[in-house]
């Protein structure tokens, strides 16, 4: 595959949209999100999409890496200036993770759940994953850059070993390959969709699709592991506990285990 067909064909169904439009094609890179945060410094727009047909260093959350074969999965990210960087970061993943799962259901027709912030599961197993990273600079707007990983083609033994148990792709879900383009044009379609919405309504959609509100759990936040039930998520986005020993906590960055 080769960057200039992805470009044409992704700008062909992207047709003038918004996000996108301006549209940069790596053949290889190390992340797009440092490609992104890059852009976004020297002044990228909104709607900035940088996508690599490999990467070599992708980050996931938590400090961990996103390994990815060429052909195997759609690597992407975005540059978003809203009006309140620093308010909005965290509502953004929501609306982020709202908009991949519309465009999964859709394109697959199968039935998933997202896992706060925003992991995209099939039952228990992950398909896609989103990295959302702010920038602040003294003399220019700050944004936040959504990277977004979807693993579209590999087979059982394409994922590495440790993540086999627990990660899927839309090939081993529909016994058919899947192309980057339409996954991609999708998600950006229905997150210029999703962030033009009121966030009540976008908050609202978004629990419906997260199974573990109101469930026990556990969860890892600054090295430690605590067990409680997940009450909701607040207005900005962060997560609500009830811990077994009853105290309530808000947590903005944490893993659900
Ligand atoms: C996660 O689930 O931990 C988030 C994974 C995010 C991976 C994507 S791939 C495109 C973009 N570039 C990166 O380096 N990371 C994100």
């Amino acid at each position: 595959m080769n960057a200039d067909t992805v470009r044409e064909r992704l700008a062909g169904l992207l047709n003038g949209h918004s996000f996108g439009r301006n549209l940069e094609i790596l053949q290889e890179t190390g992340s797009t999100n440092d490609e992104a945060l890059e852009r976004a410094r020297t002044g990228a727009p909104h709607g900035t999409v940088i996508l690599a047909l490999s990467q070599t260093r992708g980050r996931g959350r938590m400090g961990r890496a996103w390994s990815s074969r060429p052909g195997d999965s759609l690597t992407f990210s975005i540059v978003l200036r809203p009006e309140s960087p620093m308010r909005e970061a965290g509502r953004l993943t929501l609306h982020a993770g709202l908009a991949a799962h519309r465009a999964l259901t859709r394109e697959t027709a199968l039935p998933y759940h997202i896992k706060w912030p925003n992991d995209i599961l099939w039952e228990r197993c992950k398909v896609c994953g989103i990295l959302a990273e702010s920038v602040c600079s003294d003399n220019r707007a700050a944004c936040v850059v959504i990277g977004i990983g979807c693993n579209l083609n590999q087979t059982d033994t394409g994922f590495p070993l440790e993540l086999r148990a627990s990660a899927r792709s839309l090939a081993q879900l529909t016994g058919r390959t899947w192309e980057m383009e339409p996954i991609a044009a999708a998600i950006l379609r229905e997150l210029a969709l999703v962030i033009d919405r009121p966030w009540p309504e976008v908050l609202a959609e978004w629990k419906t699709h997260c199974t573990s509100i109101g469930k026990p759990v556990r969860i890892a936040t600054g090295g430690e592991v605590i067990h409680g039930v997940l009450l909701d998520i607040d207005g900005d986005g962060a997560l609500l506990l009830e811990t077994d020993s009853g105290a309530r906590r808000r947590l903005d960055s944490a893993e659900i285990l």
